[in-house]
């Protein structure tokens, strides 16, 4: 059906018009029909963001109802270990395929809130604790969502980065750290890939609700970076629609029984709320109506190919953390005739995906236990050693059986697989964990098997950090497999195998404790407000700066062959605002096998007149390589990746001096540093009356005049003295020469 907006927009009553800015039901937005004829169609929404969540019966947004069975890729922790945005790419597409046919016309996702604190329970559905990163990944998935003709929803924009109190919670940020940290992901997939819709979150940012936040939907998201879609509310987040209205927040889902429409036609008639304002908003529902796919009746599509598709990711996302050599060999890959023992209920049900908004029905669903015994042919042996729906293993006796029957079946195996990881319990959207340790009771089977076996694999199941410190030294080998979706079983199974060489990388820290995470302290908040103390030292930014050891640094991941790093090069033009910097290394597989390395460029102010973290990534390339091949990359970096958001300028600003280029396989795993000169940009302030001694010093037209002004008066260590002073203080005090008004005209001349 073809919608002419400008018609419909000189024609639809007032009525109708405040209609369309709120949902219809859960999942559809407002259809609007004159006697009997359809003059604008509903369209459907739906989760999300792993899979297709599409409630044909009883609707709800905490994934309590059912819906229709998709295909459950990996989850954004497990996808973001990828490191490759060709496979994210290549995922959007399948979840596109799956909205179309489902005649779904936006998928509500990607989330791309940064991972503040390993506590936040959604963080499964969240990519990274690193903006760039995230907005690398996010943007290609989008991309290949949007390819099939439907949109996405980009969610949840901005500061939502814990689920404790997340609908009323003030996040309480200074601007560059929003804009260095918890902006770019949204920035760039806004920039790169216009998604159809961005979600505003819930919470409130510096005491504005997001949902009635002119800065954060009007002047931010579609003055600065070009956003062109609509935005819709997270569900239920609307406080006060006209504000909202006003503030760029177009379509409110789900509908508040005509509540908010009502409110938005009083405020047009008494003047509170402009037509043009009010047009805005209509104009955005009615352009998504518009290039929303027509309906054609459900569609078949290729399960199978999916489900390959969503092991092949799994598998790409699972992380080598681990595999120091027992018996002078390596346990991983396990080797064909090897006998191996399974020990731990997650291999056998398996925790695929997180709980709340996200949670898909699968299409299909394999175990590890399953996909290895079919993939070796042989029945290996299993013990559950203990169960997932409790905190405990239920009574004393049962938990004794379950721990010997663990450590018989260990005993009596060559190498034994341990799964281990977060019962369903410990995570999901709408409330945080309190701690991040492994249930006590699977740590205790851990130990008994170690000590009967000490040739352990531990592979993990869990959508957030884990601490792996206090029973590291139980494991030679670890496996993150993340919450890997449908086929998390068998991709990790490949990986075990050697089937799949391992590229995972770590998307996020693992720290050795908690308590050193950088918002520790301030996480969630209290009262209703939480302070980001850390301001933009987040994640490995914080690590690095405190120079605290990691359990795992961000960037991490093992192959099962070696890469070799010749030295970097970095060739800087241009300057200020104009800057490149193009850096070249020549990575080689120096191992026996086929394998990618994710090679990381990490770039680091070396002095700069505000705090900046030790490193920061900004370019980074998985390359697959042959045994003996090697290739040259070159990465090319903008300005952008040198500039700090100037907190009184009010812009991205290059400082000149000396930066450090540091490529590498992680974050700690540094194999060749290069330092460059760059002249910056003009970053002085203009000089008044309170600015200091010291600025004005600084200050190359001002600062030499001044100091020809005080020469003879002032003596160079009480220039220091006054340096904090302000100029109009330093006059009152007749410590110049001059009073108020001879610096007035000092100032001026
Ligand atoms: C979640 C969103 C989700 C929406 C609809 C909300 O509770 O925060 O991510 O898309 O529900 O289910």
């Amino acid at each position: 059906m073809l919608i002419d907006v400008d018609h419909l927009l000189a024609t639809l009553t007032l009525e109708e018009k405040a209609s369309l800015l709120s949902g219809q039901d859960f999942w559809d937005t407002q259809e609007v029909a004159r006697d009997g004829e359809v003059l604008v169609p509903s369209v459907m929404v739906t989760d999300g963001p792993h899979g297709l969540r599409k409630q044909a019966a009883a609707t709800d947004h905490l994934g309590l109802g059912k819906s229709v069975p998709a295909t459950c890729f990996p989850t954004a922790a497990a996808l973001s270990s990828t490191w490759d945005p060709a496979l994210l790419r290549r995922v959007g597409e399948a979840l596109g395929v799956e909205t179309r046919v489902n005649d779904v016309a936006v998928l509500l996702g990607p989330g791309v809130n940064i991972k503040r604190s390993p506590l936040c329970g959604r963080n499964f559905e969240y990519f990274s604790e690193d903006p760039f990163l995230t907005g690398r990944l996010a943007a290609p998935l989008v991309d290949g969502i949007q390819s099939q003709g439907v949109g996405t929803s980009l969610k949840h924009y901005a500061a939502n980065n814990q689920e404790a109190d997340r609908m009323r919670v003030s996040a309480e940020v200074d601007e560059r750290t929003l804009r260095e940290i918890y902006f770019p992901g949204f920035e760039h997939v806004v920039k790169e890939a216009q998604p159809w819709t961005v979600m505003c979150a819930y919470n409130k940012v510096n005491g504005t609700y997001a949902s009635e936040h002119p800065w954060l939907l009007t002047k931010v998201l579609r003055d600065e970076w070009g956003y062109a879609g609509l935005v819709v509310s997270d569900w239920g987040a609307v406080r006060d629609r006209v504000a909202g209205v006003a503030a760029g927040m177009d379509l409110q889902m789900p509908p508040d029984g005509g509540r908010g429409d009502a409110r938005v036609i009083e405020a047009v008639k008494r003047g509170d709320l402009s037509m043009a304002e009010l047009d805005l908003a209509v104009r955005r529902v009615l352009e998504l109506v518009a290039r929303s796919p027509q309906k054609t009746g459900v569609q078949p599509y290729d399960v199978a190919g999916h489900h390959a598709l969503a092991r092949e990711a799994a598998a790409a996302g699972t992380v080598l953390l681990a595999n120091d050599p027992v018996d002078g060999a390596p346990l991983l890959p396990l080797s064909g005739g090897a006998r191996v023992a399974v020990i731990g209920e997650l291999a056998r049900t398996p925790r695929y995906q997180g709980a709340g908004s996200s949670q898909v029905i699968p299409t299909r669903l394999d175990d590890a236990l399953t996909a290895l015994r079919a993939a070796t042919g042989v029945n290996v042996p299993f013990a559950a050693g203990y169960t997932l729906d409790g905190e405990d293993n239920g009574s004393g006796a049962d938990a004794a059986a379950l721990l010997a029957e663990a450590t018989s079946v260990a005993k009596a195996a060559e190498t034994v697989l341990v799964f281990l990881g977060l019962p369903k319990s410990y995570e999901s959207e709408g409330f945080d964990r309190s701690h991040i340790d492994l249930p006590a009771e699977q740590v205790a089977v851990l130990q008994a098997v170690a000590a009967v076996n000490p040739r352990v694999i531990v592979v993990l199941a869990n959508g957030s950090v884990v601490a792996t410190a206090p029973w590291r030294e139980y494991a030679p080998a670890i496996v993150e497999g993340w919450l890997g979706g449908q086929a998390g079983g068998s991709g990790v199974v490949d990986v075990l195998l050697g089937k799949v060489n391992p590229s995972g990388r770590l998307a996020e820290t693992i720290p050795l404790r908690l308590e050193d995470n950088p918002s520790f302290g301030n996480f969630p908040g209290e009262y209703g407000a939480v302070r980001y103390g850390e301001g933009v030292l987040v994640g490995y930014r914080w690590y690095d700066y405190r120079e605290l050891d990691v359990a795992f640094p961000f960037g991490h991941g093992l192959s099962y062959t070696t890469f070799g790093y010749g030295p970097v090069t970095a060739t800087v033009t241009g300057e200020g605002a104009e800057v490149r910097v193009t850096v070249k290394v020549t990575v080689a597989n120096t191992g026996d096998r086929a394998g990618a390395e994710v090679v990381q460029v990490y770039v680091g102010d070396q002095s700069a007149s505000v705090l900046r973290p030790k490193r920061e990534l900004k370019a980074f390339e998985k390359v697959m390589l042959e045994p003996g091949e090697s290739r040259e990359i070159t990465f090319d970096l903008d300005s952008r990746a040198l500039a700090f958001w100037h907190p009184l300028l009010k812009r991205w600003t290059v400082e000149g001096g000396a930066f450090e280029i540091a490529v590498g396989a992680s974050s700690r795993d540094l194999r060749g540093t290069v330092t460059i000169d760059v002249i910056g940009e003009d970053i002085s302030l203009p000089i008044t009356s309170l600015s200091s001694v010291a600025e004005t010093l600084a200050h190359p037209v001002v600062g030499p005049k001044l100091s020809a002004l005080i020469k003879g008066r002032v003596s160079k260590s009480l220039a220091v003295m006054l340096g904090d002073m302000p100029l109009e203080s330093v006059a009152d005090f007749g410590i110049m020469g001059i009073d108020r008004v001879g610096l007035e005209t000092f100032l001026t001349s």
